[in-house]
């Protein structure tokens, strides 16, 4: 399975040496080993930018988009770039192990870490994650997908369980990481702090071993998480291989002794010992040369990307024909809103970056109005002890509202942005949020919509945040989900139409939480420690259409400045194996822009319990005012089996399938049914 370099390197060990390689040391790095010329690697934190691990000073570098945004875009080529230029970032600072992509599916919108992950569809998360790795490895970095599995909230996340029926695990939240590690060929697998079923990840033999190894093929590393380790025999033979940040509980001393004992073979170090050396060797780390920081950045190009990834990621979710703004009309614009300025560019936490540059949308939209436009902002919310600080200045004795309302009513439009990270409510790992938005911005939105109906609301959060509560008060709304150092000018050049928004959602937008498929399983009050999914393999939007529940705005739903007509749609066998769909799209309004179409697939009669529908394929799409393109989209037998439980295997239902392109979950444009 491992080269010979590899397999002659373990060989030339002590027991010692390959036991102290199993810890990480300082923090971020892997343990060198200066006898046989094996170097300490260096890791960081990862998905949106490089964190400050484990330097004392602050690290200031290119803050792409939240993982979330980038999910937004379902666009598979840009994950790829971003993935690139942090493998660049990476290697400029002497990286080289990245700790991301993150994974974990949107259960709810609470999840403090939502905005690291990549939505709700494991398939959408999946491809996203895989071409985003490729993207990382290709450029001499080690991408680490993480944290297996099921940490999908904050709140008691060391302790509590994630009880998932074996079908729901390995169809829904096993699937981004078996993608990760089948196409995107992931250098690493990172556990989780949660246990799944009773067991820690950590110790899991059978996530680890069983699936992840044998079933999967997994040749890479198993880290874990900092400090998600608790017990050493169970982790060393369940499968971990490294722990980290150190060995606390899979330590020389401690696996010495079981070995001496008999209860360990030695063999089971080999295997980690040999894994670990392949990473090695695989990036050329075992010379000195490749480690040493690359000083050739191309700054301007990486913002680019940064700005691509906000100008595809921003999902324009109402309109009501207010944008893009008429600047014949309108000549004069109010900012306001916490989040309008200084920029808030991403989550707390370990994915933290601190950006290079931040164009906040005040910045952006006073970049892009032109001087015809007045702007005028109303200055930031200033908090004392998560509440207004009402004076807004000492010469203006008004509370911030009133001073709201009187320039919200002097101008021709309102864009108010709003959202967490603000100042006044954290959003970010290490804890859950609320669903709401905070009192001061709903109340913001009400009294300003009531003094000036031409209100815009841009949002910053990982998700829903109450909007059924605040939509009606707004003419559009434009989801940001977290904007990255360069989402200033993105969100501005949507308002003016410099740009078409082309983002769709990457979940599903709830009109009560008490719609969410996790309403009743989320959280576990009584502190016992076990969240039961009982929502089993019906997540997101497969939940909503199985209970015939209206979304506020459905999985897939994003608006655009033009429209797309979608025609003849054909599907035909092009393999034993493999189907090819193909339809015509063209633009048929009066702006250049991109559709992203989604390939949803039904089994039509299904003797066993499935989802009305399920995300098979997508593509983004781009065409000129009046250009068709003929779109294919291939899917294949294989990734319409479903798990029996009974058997505990992959089978194949035959029978009848409803082939459907949509342009959202709910927006099915094309459909037909064949035999398969
Ligand atoms: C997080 C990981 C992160 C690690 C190192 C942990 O707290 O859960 O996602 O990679 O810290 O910073």
């Amino acid at each position: 399975m491992f080269s010979k370099k590899v397999y002659d390197l373990v060989e030339k060990m002590t027991l010692d040496e390959k036991l102290d390689m199993l810890g990480g040391v300082n923090g971020f790095y892997t343990k060198a080993n200066e006898r046989l010329g094996i170097p300490s690697l260096r890791m960081s934190d990862a998905s949106v930018g490089i964190h400050a691990s484990g330097d004392s000073r602050p690290m200031e570098c290119i803050a792409y988009p939240a993982s979330l945004t980038l999910a937004a875009t379902w666009n598979i080529e840009l994950a790829r770039e971003v993935g690139s230029s942090l493998g660049k970032d990476a290697r400029s600072f002497g990286i080289q192990v990245l700790l991301g992509p993150g994974v974990n599916l949107y259960r709810a919108p609470m999840c403090g870490r939502n905005a690291e992950y990549m939505g709700e569809d494991p398939f959408l998360a999946g491809l996203m994650a895989a071409a985003f790795i490729q993207g990382i490895q290709e450029q001499g970095v080690a991408a680490t997908v993480k944290h297996l599995t099921a940490n999908n909230s904050e709140y008691d996340r060391y302790f509590s369980s994630s009880d998932i029926e074996e079908r729901a695990l390995r169809e829904v939240y096993l699937r981004p990481f078996e993608m990760a590690v089948k196409y995107g060929k992931v250098a690493a697998v990172m556990t989780s702090y949660n246990r799944v079923n009773g067991v820690y990840s950590s110790h899991s033999e059978f996530l680890l071993r069983e699936i992840l190894k044998d079933e999967w093929g997994f040749d890479g590393v198993v880290m874990s998480d900092w400090w998600a380790v608790h017990d050493g025999m169970g982790a060393a033979k369940a499968g971990l291989d490294l722990e980290m940040p150190r060995a606390k509980y899979m330590n020389p001393e401690f696996l010495k002794e079981k070995i001496e004992k008999g209860e360990l073979d030695t063999c089971v170090i080999d295997d980690k010992v040999c894994r670990i050396l392949n990473l090695y060797k695989r990036f050329g780390f075992l010379d000195q040369k490749n480690l040493k920081p690359d000083k050739t950045i191309d700054v301007k190009q990486h913002r680019k990307t940064a700005l691509a990834v906000a100008r595809e990621g921003f999902v324009l979710l109402k309109n009501d024909n207010l944008l893009p703004i008429d600047d014949k009309r309108v000549k004069s614009i109010a900012v306001m809103g916490p989040n309008s300025h200084p920029a808030v560019t991403g989550c707390g936490g370990s994915s933290f970056v601190v950006p290079e540059r931040a164009i906040s949308v005040l910045e952006g939209i006073r970049a892009v109005a032109g001087e015809n436009i007045a702007i005028t902002w109303n200055d930031k919310l200033r908090y004392k002890d998560g509440k207004i600080e009402d004076v807004f200045s000492f010469e203006d004795k008004r509370s911030y509202l009133e001073r709201a309302c009187e320039v919200a009513k002097n101008n021709d439009l309102v864009v108010l942005c709003v959202g967490y990270n603000d100042g006044a409510v954290y959003e970010g790992e290490g804890r859950d949020r609320v669903y709401h938005l905070h009192e001061q911005c709903s109340n913001l939105i009400k009294v300003v919509s009531e003094v000036n109906s031409n209100l815009i609301v841009m949002l910053m959060a990982g998700g829903n945040a109450d909007m059924n509560n605040w939509q009606n008060k707004a003419r559009a709304i434009l989801h940001l989900w977290y904007p990255g150092q360069e989402g200033g000018l993105a969100a501005a050049e949507i308002l003016f139409g410099k740009t078409n928004p082309s983002g769709k959602l990457p979940v599903t937008i709830e009109r009560r939480w008490e719609d969410s498929p996790a309403f009743d399983s989320y959280h576990d009050p009584e502190l016992r420690h076990h969240v039961e999914y009982k929502e089993g393999i019906f997540i997101g939007y497969r939940h909503y259409d199985k209970n015939k529940i209206e979304p506020l705005y459905p999985f897939g739903f994003g608006l655009s400045y033009t429209s797309f007509l979608y025609a003849k749609l054909s599907v035909d066998k092009i393999r034993d194996d493999t189907f090819e769909v193909v339809f015509d799209l063209t633009n048929t309004g009066d702006m250049n822009g991109a559709e992203v179409v989604q390939l949803y697939i039904q089994d039509s009669n299904r003797t066993v319990l499935k989802p009305e529908k399920e995300l098979m394929g997508f593509k983004k799409v781009y065409l000129s005012t009046g250009e068709t393109k003929t779109v294919t989209l291939n899917f294949s037998r294989k990734s319409l089996e479903y798990f029996d439980v009974n058997s505990r295997k992959w089978e194949f239902h035959k029978g009848h399938y409803k082939i459907m392109i949509g342009a959202s979950s709910r927006d099915i444009r094309l459909e037909q049914s064949i035999e398969l």
